[in-house]
């Protein structure tokens, strides 16, 4: 038996709906299994969520710009994007004027595309957030961002902590998380461990706000002390 080919997941059938992709990406339960799936899924993967009138990369940055000054945020500070994917998100901080953005994701195709783009300056491959992070990216960045990867089968709630891990004392870190994955999946404890064991803020919380046709999410934002 051939199991390189029986571990692969279904790979998009040209008539996929872009409904059914996004649904098809809800239900893993293995990494090994949403790498596989985002490596296919890479080409078809702005097409659509455009079809789905996805706006999170632009709500997080939004949120990124209302909150910069009290990061001591500029256009010149250093910011990741973490699960960058194809590079919406730094597409959009490039075109609010961000100068240096940096991306780590999983999946290699879906990087190829991000550094298609030319919005990144360094591109960090195969970086799994559930895993201990390089030492080099601790405490580096002056905000972390990530959008879309706070799902169901994606990152635990969990993960958050390399998140802040990435971000020097001072700086911010801007999330969305699903709205129905929010309550399911425990920020509300995780947020209150941050605040007593590391003085992690929330700084501005947009709750409930537009992200799909047809899901919500809760975007935060939070000072690293
Ligand atoms: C829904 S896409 C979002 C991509 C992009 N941020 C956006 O908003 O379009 C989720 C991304 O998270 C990445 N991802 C999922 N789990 C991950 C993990 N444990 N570590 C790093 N990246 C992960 C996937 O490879 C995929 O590119």
């Amino acid at each position: 038996m051939n199991t390189a080919t029986t571990a692969l997941p279904p790979a998009l059938p040209p008539e996929a709906s872009s409904t059914r992709s996004i649904a098809a990406a809800l239900s893993h339960q293995s990494i090994h299994n949403l790498e596989r799936y985002y490596d296919h899924w890479a080409r078809h993967y702005d097409a659509d969520v455009e079809a789905e009138a996805y706006c999170g990369p632009t709500m997080v940055v939004d949120l990124l710009d209302a909150v910069a000054q009290r990061g001591n945020i500029g256009h010149d500070s250093r910011v990741l994007d973490a699960c960058c994917g194809t590079g919406l998100v730094g597409r959009t901080l490039q075109e609010r004027g961000y100068r240096q953005i940096s991306g780590c994701d999983l999946s290699r195709p879906m990087l190829d595309q991000a550094q298609a783009s030319r919005a990144y300056q360094h591109l960090h491959n195969q970086i799994d957030l559930t895993q201990p992070l390089p030492p080099a990216l601790l405490r580096h960045f002056d905000a972390v961002v990530c959008c879309g990867a706070f799902i169901p089968g994606h990152l635990p709630a969990s993960a958050l902590r390399g998140l802040v891990a990435m971000t020097r004392p001072g700086g911010v870190v801007v999330l969305s998380v699903r709205e129905t994955y929010f309550d399911t999946a425990g920020f509300e404890p995780l947020l209150q461990s941050l605040g007593r064991e590391q003085g992690l803020v929330v700084l501005e919380a947009r709750m409930s706000a537009r992200y799909l046709q047809n899901a919500r999410a809760h975007y935060l934002a939070l000072y690293v002390a």
